[in-house]
């Protein structure tokens, strides 16, 4: 089984940004425990960062074929990007959406999730377990 992790904007600035919100948890780091984890539950794992929407659609179409889950947090552009959304459907591959924070608790804006609607599942407020916790969602559900 393969699993894309996609990371959006400014989550390769995670362990510097907002660590109240965010953690010390580097981006270097977060790869780390999801390379460690994939090794221990058995499954390939891609990883992908990007500060830019094209660049995050061009990923998620790359995937077409080749990809059985992606883990995915858009960033910023969970609340804004109909273009990831419509990717995530083109591909029809099967999606957890995960979040760091508890976006439910926190701003008005950030409440609202354009891939919320396709994807199997969304995981916020974890912390960096929670992308471990959709890898094996997506996992027991191959
Ligand atoms: C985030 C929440 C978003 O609202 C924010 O823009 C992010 C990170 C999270 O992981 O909690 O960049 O997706």
């Amino acid at each position: 089984m393969k699993i894309l992790v996609i990371n959006g904007p400014n989550l390769n600035m995670l362990g510097i940004r907002e660590p109240d919100i965010y953690g010390r948890t580097t981006y270097t780091d977060l790869c780390d425990l999801i390379l460690e984890h994939a090794l221990k539950t058995g499954v390939e794992v891609e990883l992908y960062q990007s500060n830019h929407e094209g660049d995050l659609v061009d990923k998620i179409q790359a995937a077409y074929g080749n990809t059985d889950g992606i883990v995915i947090n858009p960033g910023a552009y969970t609340h804004t990007s109909v273009a990831i959304l419509d990717a995530l459907k083109a591909v029809a591959i099967p999606a957890v959406e995960v979040h760091i924070s508890d976006v439910d608790a926190r701003e008005e804006f950030r409440q609202i999730s354009y891939i919320r609607s396709y994807c199997e599942a969304t995981i916020s407020g974890r912390g960096v377990q929670g992308y471990l916790d959709a890898m094996d969602l997506l996992a027991e559900e191959k």
